[in-house]
């Protein structure tokens, strides 16, 4: 998979399943179910390194959990989140990360959040032949700002601004955008105004594709879940039973048995 192909998809009126991918079996096993693309969430902070948010997440955090993703080899587009304060501080810096995503990493393609702020960064990173997905709505780095997780651009106001950067983001390069917690109606509109793909997590089914975070889905993260989550397995409580009827065995020394013992 290709970030031109990810476009082409759009043109055609494909529908792009993406999900998060933070090691190397879930690598596997949601390239063989068919996703395009893997991203590498900084939602790793929350759903796999048990911290309250996004922020405390590093580059070499990141750069740990990418490698362990390309090493399943996936077929599918692998795109690296790039976390807090890893392009913010300057245009330089920004360039340089993402291309240690690129370099050291083996990532097909890099994320990062924010509308007109970060379009310089994202001129710069395309110009160097990165390919660059955009990140709009409720941009999980700027929780501290937003007073917490709440859907955002439900004024006039805000709408406006989020369709206005949504098209500085397709003009500065970026080959799709993550609509993320903005009502429906605006996600179907964004997705209608630009030519490249639409990636919506509580965004409607009126984007291009959908994203959802693998652990939410999977009935494996133990902290709240937004209204937008569909849990298609229960997956931590298929884990607890199995872990319990272990923890029983051993006690009860009905493990290991003759078979399983040299
Ligand atoms: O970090 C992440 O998993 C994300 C998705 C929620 C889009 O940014």
């Amino acid at each position: 998979m290709t970030a031109p192909r990810i476009v082409e998809m759009k043109r055609k009126g494909e529908a792009i399943a993406v999900l998060t991918a933070y090691d190397y079996p879930t690598a596997r096993i949601a390239d063989e179910a068919g996703a395009e693309i893997l991203l590498v969430g900084d939602s790793l902070g929350t759903v796999v390194l048990g911290y309250e948010n996004t922020l405390p997440v590093t580059m070499e955090d990141m750069l740990h959990h990418t490698r362990a993703v390309m090493r399943a080899k996936p077929a599918a587009l692998v795109v690296a989140d790039m976390p807090f304060l890893s392009y913010q501080v300057s245009d330089e810096q920004a360039i340089l990360n993402a291309g240690r995503f690129i370099q050291e990493g083996g990532a097909d393609a890099v994320k990062l959040e924010g509308g007109e702020r970060v379009t310089g960064a994202i001129r710069r990173m395309v110009a160097a032949g990165i390919p660059v997905m955009g990140h709009l709505g409720l941009t999980p780095q700027s929780v501290l700002a937003f007073g917490g997780y709440k859907v955002q651009a439900r004024g006039e106001a805000d709408q406006e601004r989020l369709v206005r950067e949504a098209g500085l983001l397709q003009n500065s390069g970026c080959f799709a955008l993550v609509l993320e917690g903005i009502p429906a109606r605006l996600g179907a509109q964004v997705t209608r105004a630009l030519a490249i793909p639409t990636i919506g997590i509580g965004a409607g089914v009126g984007c291009d594709g959908q994203v959802l975070v693998s652990h939410d889905l999977l009935g494996l993260f133990l902290g709240h879940q937004p209204k937008f989550v569909r849990r298609y397995a229960a997956v931590g409580d298929v884990m607890r039973e199995a872990f319990a009827h272990y923890v029983a065995d051993v006690k009860a020394r009905r493990f290991p048995s003759d078979a399983e013992s040299y």
